[in-house]
């Protein structure tokens, strides 16, 4: 079967075998029938994101599409919400900003699933997903097991989880339990675009936007600057903001007078990789059926039918140039398989 339509980078690649599952016990019996036969290789496949085929799935590609969202918990100030991973992430969004519930606000219009949430802690206008996850409810796929793991043994990083790392291939995630805010919302503006978009509101000294508003904001800014992927085919970043030290930074700065980073802490810096890639000739530029896009040098699109491969030469060429330029590597942030 054909994976255009099941990633958003619209590779058109095929997979061996793909079956979608819509809840745990189907899910559960896949996985032991997996496990009986001895299947080679799966792929979990969420909203299909964050991926970039190379080529040709030889194994069993499993579309998670387990949804529900239930209430937990709840008092005055606080509501605990479990939601199913295949639940598509700013449809959940939607759900919360229509009861009023407060921690997701940043995060609107980020494409994927809620599943996929965690596993690479999903983040934008300075609120990552580890802020709001209380617990992600997972299936050990050679047990079938059902176990909760803690936000803290998530091990969230920046775009990263224990998900991506010693627990890769170990864990489904099935779900994830929220912890989201009734009234007192924690609201977070620190971001330049974020607020002059609010500053166009003109709200009155004493009044603070609400989260809806917070929401529209960010509406605003990512359509203004990241292609829809329903139009063009991308994954968002393709790769994290490197962190260097500090002292390289600084040495950089003389070169590079104009260079942007925002200190992680006395010793690191973050630099934006857009920046980077725009700096050694990118942005906009049209490589064959790929390119870096005109609004945002980080987002690598697909132009028409572009396979995996183009794209991730492209990749190896920019990371290349910003080598050769800055002394810096580049690493991906999408999960690039095969
Ligand atoms: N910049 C350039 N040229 C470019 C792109 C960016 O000079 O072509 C500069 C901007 O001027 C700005 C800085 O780089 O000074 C940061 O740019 P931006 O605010 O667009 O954010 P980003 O660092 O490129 C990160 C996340 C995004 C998230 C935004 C907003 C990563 C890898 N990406 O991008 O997340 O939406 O911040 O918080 O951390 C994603 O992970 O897929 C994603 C889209």
């Amino acid at each position: 079967i054909s994976l255009k339509h099941y990633n958003t980078f619209g590779i058109d690649c095929t997979a061996k075998n793909f079956v979608e599952v819509k809840t745990v016990d189907e899910l559960k019996t896949i996985l032991e029938i997996v496990e009986q036969e001895n299947y080679p290789s799966i792929f979990i496949l969420g909203g299909g994101s964050n991926v970039l085929f190379l080529k040709n799935f030889d194994g069993l590609v499993i579309k998670n599409s387990i949804t529900g969202i239930q209430k937990v918990d709840e008092n005055n100030e606080n509501i605990i919400l479990y939601a199913g991973a295949g639940e598509n992430w700013h449809q959940f969004v939607l759900f919360c900003l229509k009861n009023n519930y407060g921690g997701v606000e940043n995060l609107s219009l980020i494409p994927g699933t809620v599943g996929a949430a965690p596993m690479q802690n999903i983040g934008a206008y300075g609120v990552e997903v580890r802020n709001i996850v209380k617990r992600v409810k997972v299936i050990d796929r050679k047990t079938q097991e059902q176990l909760w793991i803690s936000n803290s043994e998530c091990k969230f990083g920046y775009r990263s989880s224990i998900f991506k790392h010693q627990a890769k291939d170990k864990y489904i995630i099935i779900g994830v339990e929220f912890r989201l805010t009734k009234k007192n919302h924690i609201l977070n503006t620190s971001y330049g675009a974020i607020q002059n978009s609010l500053h166009a509101l003109n709200l009155q000294a004493n009044q603070t936007p609400t989260i809806n508003q917070i929401s529209k904001a960010v509406i605003e800014i990512r359509q203004s600057k990241l292609p829809n992927p329903k139009e063009i085919g991308n994954g968002g970043s393709f790769f994290k903001n490197p962190e260097i030290p500090s002292s390289q930074f600084e040495k950089l700065k003389n070169k590079f007078p104009t260079i942007v980073g925002y200190p992680i802490s006395e010793e690191i810096t973050k630099v934006p990789a857009g920046w980077l890639i725009e700096q050694c000739g990118w942005k906009g530029k049209v490589v064959g059926n790929t390119g870096a896009h005109k609004n945002q040098a980080l987002v690598l699109v697909n132009y028409g039918n572009a396979k995996g491969e183009e794209i991730w030469n492209l990749a190896k060429e920019i990371q290349k140039s910003v080598f050769d330029k800055f002394g810096i590597t580049i690493e991906p942030e999408i999960n690039i398989v095969g």
